[in-house]
């Protein structure tokens, strides 16, 4: 058998298994392999989602890893597993939790799939990519972690509400870590090409760099029971598609 593009995802929650059903409805690879502790869960998840899969025809298989070693050659890992944030957690205080699960998936990606391009997802994002860097040994250049593809579009849908026209024709940029220091660049934002200082004044835009610097948190204070996950997954399914087709895109990335 030809072996298709196969992508392996850690972790069944809210992100892990939005970005699984983002690449199934786009048929962007061959086979999508869950792994969480909780199997029976993914199984059903898994499921429902070749069953999405072939609602569009798309050829998309699911399939959950029982353990790390049945999760072997993928040609891309998303690692989301941790703990999310809750109301009044900053993503520091992920860090000892979220480093030690790290630790283990990690181990376990570099043995199985060792050729694998590695997308961290769980928080304190930075200092887990680091983390996945130092435990894979692999090449810096195979393991990514994803922000600046949300961040950026946490700033581009701030500035269409903002402005209440452009949808879809903005350019935001943000690059910097994934927390409260993170640096929106108005000055690299634009709508359909014109600069951001040419159509919002500087309040405004002032504005709209602090509500991008707190997007994650806003959505953790209204969703009460974790964090946000649709445009956390979509910007990480992003990025997946663009190794797996090679598509030379530019993102700003971890
Ligand atoms: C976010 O920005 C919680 O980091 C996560 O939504």
């Amino acid at each position: 058998m030809i072996k298709g593009k196969r992508v392996g995802i850690v972790g069944a929650g809210n992100v892990g298994s939005t970005v699984a059903y983002s690449l199934a409805m786009l048929g962007s690879c061959h086979e999508i392999i869950l792994r969480d502790n909780k199997i029976e869960i993914a199984r059903g998840k898994a499921l429902d989602m070749s069953q999405a899969a072939a609602a569009v025809r798309s050829h998309t298989v699911v399939s959950v890893a029982q353990t790390m070693a049945e999760m072997t050659d993928c040609d891309v890992v998303v690692v989301t597993a941790g703990s999310p944030r809750l109301p009044g957690m900053s993503r520091d205080d992920l860090l000892m939790i979220n480093a030690k699960v790290t630790r283990e998936v990690i181990e376990g990606i570099a043995k199985y799939s060792p050729n694998a391009i590695v997308i961290m997802v769980s928080n304190p994002l930075d200092a887990m990519t680091y983390v996945a860097l130092k435990e894979s040994g692999f090449d810096r250049s195979r393991i990514i972690g994803m922000a600046g593809v949300l961040d950026s579009s946490r700033m581009a849908a701030f500035i269409q509400e903002k402005l209440g026209y452009g949808g879809g024709q903005i350019r935001a940029s943000v690059m910097g870590g994934h927390g409260d220091d993170m640096v929106p660049l108005p000055r690299y934002s634009t709508v359909a090409g014109v600069p951001l200082s040419d159509v919002l004044s500087a309040e405004e835009i002032d504005e709209i760099v602090q509500r991008t610097r707190k997007g994650g948190a806003e959505i953790v204070a209204l969703l009460q029971t974790g964090s946000a996950y649709y445009a956390p997954a979509k910007s990480t399914a992003i990025m997946v598609e663009a190794i797996l087709k090679d598509t030379k895109q530019i993102h700003p990335c971890a």
